[in-house]
C-alpha cells in the first residue's frame, strides 16, 4: 500500500488540538482511500523551548527533511518565549530551509458561513512570496538602548526570487479562471516594487492565457472588501501577502477557516501545511479552537502528495458539516464536535 511520510508539530496553544483533529481527519481519509500515513510527532515548541533553550534541536531540519510532508500546529506562547524568537526558530527556519517559496491561501465562503461581507460569493487563491522580500532577515541595530539607536531592516527580492513565485501564480491562474492580480507598491517603493512589477510584464507574454492586472497593495485591501468576486489568484511580497490573507481569512468568516500550505514546488524537500490562525493563548484550554483550517491545510496537504481524490473528500466533509451550521459560529461548538462531524462523512 501506497505509505506517506508525514511529521507533525502540533506546536503550541491550540495548535495541538487543530493537529489532533487534523490527523484523525487524514486518518480517516488514507483508509477510505486506500492509502496510509506514517506520522511521527515531534514536541517543539516554546514548551520544548522552555526545557531545552531551543525551539527544535539542533539537527531538526535535517530531521524533517526525510518526510514526505511536514503539518504544523501552531507556534507561539508570548508570555513565556518572545514571538521574535519562537517564530525564528521554528517555523521560518523550516520555510526557509526547504525553499517552500509559494504560501498558497485559498479564501472562499464554506456553505453556512455568512462572512462580515454577508455571503457575497468569492474564491480567492492568495500565493504569497514565502521566503524573501521584507521577511529576509537580513538587518541589525547599533548604538542600542542610546538616543542614536539605528534599526536597519533590509527587504531582498533577487530575480531568481520573484520570478518563481510569479511563475507559479502566473501557473495557478491558468488551471483556474485565468486572472491573475499582482499587488505591489511601486508608486511609492521604487527600486524592489518597480522591479516586481517590471518582471510581471517580462512573464506576460510567456503566458498569454493569462489576464493579468497589477494592483498597488493600498487599493488591492479595499478590492478585497469592496469587490472580492471580481479576484482569481492573487500574487504578493512575503509581508504584503502576509497582510492580505489575514484580510482574506477575516472575508471568509475568520482564522478558524484560513487554510495555507508552505510548498515547495520543485519537490526536493518536503513542502509544510498549517492554519494560517496562531497558538491563540486566550481560548487555548477551552476546547472550542475551529479545527476547519488545520483540516482544510490537511486536505491541501494530501492534494500536494498525489492523492486528489481523498481531499476533494476531506473539503467535501467540512461543507457537509458547515451546512449544517456545524463550526460556523466561533465559540459556539467544540473542537470534538466539528472534527466529529467532519469525520461523520469520511467512515
Ligand atoms: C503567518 C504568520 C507568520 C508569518 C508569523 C507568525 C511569522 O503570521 O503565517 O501568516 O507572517 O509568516
Ligand atoms: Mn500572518
Amino acid at each position: 500500500m501506497k505509505t506517506y511520510s508525514i511529521a507533525l508539530i502540533p506546536g503550541d496553544g491550540i495548535g495541538v488540538p487543530v493537529t489532533d483533529a487534523a490527523g484523525q481527519v487524514l486518518e480517516a481519509a488514507a483508509r477510505r482511500g486506500g492509502f496510509a500515513l506514517a506520522t511521527q510527532t515531534y514536541p517543539w515548541s516554546c514548551a520544548f523551548y522552555k526545557q531545552t533553550g531551543a525551539m527544535m534541536p539542533p539537527d531538526g531540519v535535517e530531521t524533517l527533511r526525510g518526510f514526505d510532508a511536514i503539518f504544523l500546529g501552531a507556534v507561539g506562547w508570548p508570555a513565556q518565549v518572545p514571538d521574535s524568537v519562537s517564530l525564528h526558530g521554528l517555523l521560518l527556519p523550516i520555510r526557509k530551509a526547504f525553499v517552500q517559496y509559494a504560501n498558497i491561501r485559498p479564501h472562499r465562503l464554506l456553505p453556512g458561513v455568512e462572512g462580515p461581507l454577508k455571503a457575497r460569493q468569492f474564491d480567492i487563491l492568495c500565493i504569497r512570496e514565502n521566503t524573501e522580500g521584507e521577511y529576509s532577515g537580513a538587518g541589525g541595530r547599533v548604538h542600542v538602548g542610546t538616543p542614536d539607536e539605528v534599526a536597519v531592516e533590509t527587504s531582498i527580492f533577487t530575480r531568481t526570487g520573484v520570478e518563481r513565485i510569479l511563475r507559479f501564480a502566473f501557473e495557478q491562474a491558468r488551471k483556474r479562471r485565468g486572472k491573475l492580480a499582482s499587488v505591489t507598491k511601486s508608486n511609492a517603493q521604487k527600486y524592489s516594487m518597480v522591479f516586481w512589477d517590471e518582471v510581471t510584464e517580462q512573464l506576460k507574454p510567456e503566458y498569454p492565457d493569462v489576464d493579468v492586472t497589477s494592483y498597488h497593495i493600498d487599493a488591492m485591501a479595499a478590492r478585497m472588501v469592496m469587490a472580492p468576486e471580481s479576484l482569481d489568484v492573487v500574487v504578493a511580497s512575503n509581508l504584503f501577502g502576509d497582510i492580505l490573507t489575514d484580510l482574506g481569512a477575516a472575508i471568509q468568516g475568520g482564522l478558524g477557516f484560513a487554510a495555507s500550505a508552505n510548498i515547495h514546488p520543485g519537490r526536493q524537500a518536503p513542502s509544510m501545511f498549517e492554519p494560517v490562525h496562531g497558538s491563540a493563548p486566550d481560548i487555548a484550554h477551552l476546547g472550542i479552537a475551529n479545527p476547519i483550517a488545520a483540516i482544510w491545510s490537511a486536505a491541501m496537504m494530501l492534494d500536494h502528495l498525489g492523492e486528489p481524490g481523498a481531499a476533494a473528500d476531506i473539503l467535501a466533509a467540512i461543507e457537509a458539516a458547515t451546512a449544517r451550521g456545524i463550526g460556523t459560529t466561533p465559540g459556539k461548538d467544540r473542537t470534538e464536535a466539528v472534527t466529529a462531524a467532519v469525520l461523520s462523512s469520511l467512515v
